[in-house]
């Protein structure tokens, strides 16, 4: 079962209060493109409230977020207590809420990062924030491990977020959490819906610009597991495959995401959060499985079909000048499925070097040429 947002348990307060709709008495959502879920946020950080005004708002919103005529319900800076009737207040709005689990960045190999790999970290954990007040409030991103330099380096918003200086299994201890599912491409077991109840996931606190960094995260399992911290090691993969799903931690955070709060599947999750990047590593994978070796006139043309391209962009987030790309750089062919017939009928199965061959004696290389 998908899991309840902040603006799900917003939408059910509100509806219980009688309340349809709902207007702004505060330019802060202007922009917003989840005005329920903004507002919820603002509520639950005491910065304002739901309050009943004498006259209806210009505009608002019905609970499903869209516009309609004016309410006599708003949103309002809680400086406005004095003034209006306040319907829903923080306090009353933090008691509804479920308790989400944390979703922990695990800063336990800081020392080993370059400075620019620090700051890419830093960026990555501000946009971890950025997804989570999506969907939750934000501060279940909590972050341990935590130094004065990362605070010093993170620009975010370091009060609403969980910032941790001590050991994550100190954290965990706090919260009286025992078990955790650790994000670990390492691990034998896929991350599947069995696992959405724990009340904590970490993410190893790891950017790889360098190559110094190999099999850092079950690292981090031995290190919890040695505090007495039961640890899930899960790994997401995309069609069995570890290669093709990006690795950065806030991809791997919105992958966890659209497959515990949308409740899609992995590889829809992980093809959402996908960038040609990935999708190349995944193809240059994938593409040799299907390579049939020619030789023309002495020359060995290794060759693909080119319909493969309309097979992988179902499921790789690659358009056609990935394919070429990585066709390039394999030293591939593509050629179109009914050519490929038409050489196989010209050729004679051998076998070259323990490898089979498909020989064409005759000058016909031309026939290659309609690839580029
Ligand atoms: C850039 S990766 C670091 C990987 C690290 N170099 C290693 O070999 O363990 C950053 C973090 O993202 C998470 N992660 C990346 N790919 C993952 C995958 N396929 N499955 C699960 N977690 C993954 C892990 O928590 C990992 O610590």
């Amino acid at each position: 079962m998908a899991m309840k947002t902040l603006a799900d348990v917003f939408r059910d307060v509100l509806k219980e209060k009688g309340v349809e709709s709902i207007g702004t008495l505060s330019k802060r959502f202007r922009k917003s493109r989840d005005k329920l879920q903004d507002m919820a946020i603002e509520i639950v950080h005491g910065k304002g409230a739901v309050f009943k005004i004498p006259e209806k708002t210009a505009v608002a919103w019905d609970l499903e977020g869209k516009m309609v005529e004016g309410s006599r319900y708003a949103y309002a800076p809680l400086c406005m207590a004095e003034k209006f009737e306040p319907v829903l207040t923080p306090e009353e709005l933090r008691e509804r809420l479920p308790s989400w689990p944390y979703f922990i960045i695990d800063l336990y190999h800081w020392e080993k990062h370059t400075d620019k790999e620090k700051g890419k970290l830093c960026l990555q954990a501000i946009q971890c924030y950025g997804l989570l007040k999506r969907y939750f409030t934000g501060s279940e991103l909590a972050v341990t491990w935590a130094s004065g330099e990362f605070k010093r380096m993170f620009h975010g918003p370091l009060d609403r977020i969980t910032v941790y200086d001590g050991p994550t299994s100190e954290f965990l201890k706090e919260k009286g959490i025992e078990e955790v599912v650790l994000l670990d491409p390492w691990a034998d077991e896929v991350l599947s819906e069995g696992d959405f109840n724990v009340k904590a996931f970490v993410i190893g606190g790891i950017v790889d610009m360098l190559g110094n960094k190999r099999k850092a995260t079950p690292e981090i399992a031995g290190e919890l597991e040695k505090e007495g911290i039961k640890v899930r090691r899960r790994k997401i993969v995309l069609k069995g495959d570890v290669i093709g799903v990006p690795d950065r931690i806030n991809r791997i955070l919105g992958i966890i995401l659209k497959m515990m709060v949308e409740g899609k599947d992995m590889d829809e999750a992980v093809y959402e959060m996908q960038e040609p990047l990935h999708a190349r590593w995944r193809l240059r994978k994938e593409l040799p499985k299907h390579a049939i070796r020619y030789r023309i006139d002495g020359k060995t043309y290794r060759v693909v079909e080119k319909e493969l391209f309309d097979e992988y962009s179902q499921w790789l987030k690659i358009r056609w000048e990935d394919f070429i790309k990585v066709l390039r750089e394999l030293n591939l062919t593509a050629l179109e499925r009914r050519r490929i017939h038409h050489l196989n009928k010209l050729s004679n199965p051998r076998i070259i070097g323990g490898k089979l061959y498909r020989v064409i004696l005759l000058k016909r290389a031309a026939l290659l040429c309609y690839n580029c």
